[in-house]
């Protein structure tokens, strides 16, 4: 899909990070945007900086989790804007727990936030574009919706659920006129590890890097290097560019293709050249939990 100043978007998740990033780089493309998110104020100042490109927002307060929320805010984009060309399922977020740690309201959460709700989202809008004949519909997958980390299994288990879905939908839409696509972001430099848990997963990625190098180092073990850490803008740029291409799966780091092969082709080595990283994190994650519970 070519994005123009005809083009409709709705983006989920869009007052900070990656969603942000989607709807102000759609909008210098002409895209009219619906931005969706629960914190107003952040929305709103999301939907000035779209405005401030000369593009056209609007903002609705809406939590992705609840069904009829969603539903409303699909059906009042559609009545604003006059059509619906794009949706983004951005809004996620994960949880810092090994999973003897996951609280059955956390796993719900999790699931919700990252799963359910692109049902919630998708539904609707693929009524829309059905009637229009085209449209795309691109989710946000994760690095962590292709391989296994540690410290965060319901996110990494939601993700992959969210590959699945991309999955399962495109089969859906086949000679529909409308695309499905997964973007798989690795680190990216947002709210989303400061937001979880005051700042405790940022803490532990920080500690895994540092102690992982230093392990895989005292091991002899031909550790990979660390995928660098794009911004939100950067992203979401390799995002539309893969929208353009018509891609069925976004990868927007350097190597992280490449990395996913090997993990997917030679998964015994693969583990054994990121096992130091996860020692680290076992040894970060216990250190937080005593830290919490002295
Ligand atoms: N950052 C990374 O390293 C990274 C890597 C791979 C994939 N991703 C994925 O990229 C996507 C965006 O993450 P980000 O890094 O940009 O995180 P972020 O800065 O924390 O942004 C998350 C966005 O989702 C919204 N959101 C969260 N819960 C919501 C709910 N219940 N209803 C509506 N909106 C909700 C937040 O807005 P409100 O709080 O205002 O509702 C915010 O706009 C996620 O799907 C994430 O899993 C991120």
């Amino acid at each position: 899909m070519v994005v123009t100043n005809s083009t409709v978007a709705l983006v989920t998740g869009a007052s900070s990070g990656i969603g942000r990033g989607l709807a102000i780089a759609l909008a210098q493309r002409g895209a009219g945007v619906a931005l969706i998110a629960r914190r107003h104020e952040r929305l709103n100042d999301a939907a000035a900086a779209v405005e401030e490109t000369g593009g056209r927002a609007l903002p609705i307060v809406c939590d992705v989790t609840d069904r009829t929320s969603v539903e409303e805010a699909v059906a009042a984009t559609i009545m604003h804007f006059g059509r619906l060309d794009l949706l983004v399922n951005n809004a996620g977020g994960g949880h810092m727990g090994t999973i003897e740690d996951t609280p059955q309201d956390e796993l719900e959460r999790v699931f919700a936030l990252n799963v359910f709700a692109l049902w919630y989202a998708s539904a609707p809008a693929i009524r829309q574009m059905r009637s229009q004949k085209s449209g795309a519909i691109v989710t946000i997958g994760s690095i962590a919706g292709k391989m296994g980390f540690p410290g965060n299994a319901a996110y990494v288990a939601a993700k992959h659920a969210a590959v699945g879905f991309t999955r399962a939908l495109r089969t859906e839409l086949a000679g529909t006129g409308i695309t499905a696509s997964i973007a798989i972001p690795a680190g990216t430099l947002t709210e989303w590890a400061e937001t979880i848990e005051d700042g405790a997963m940022l803490r532990l990625f920080e500690y895994e890097a540092r102690r992982g190098a230093e392990i895989a180092r005292e091991q002899g073990v031909d550790a990979y290097p660390p995928l660098p850490l794009l911004s939100s803008e950067e992203v979401a740029e390799q995002i539309l560019i893969g929208l353009e291409s018509r891609l069925p799966e976004i990868y927007t780091h350097p190597d992280s293709r490449e990395r996913i092969r090997e993990y997917e082709e030679r998964q015994i080595d693969a583990e054994a050249r990121l096992e130091p990283y996860w020692l680290a994190n076992r040894e970060g994650y216990r250190r937080i939990r005593e830290e919490r519970q002295p």
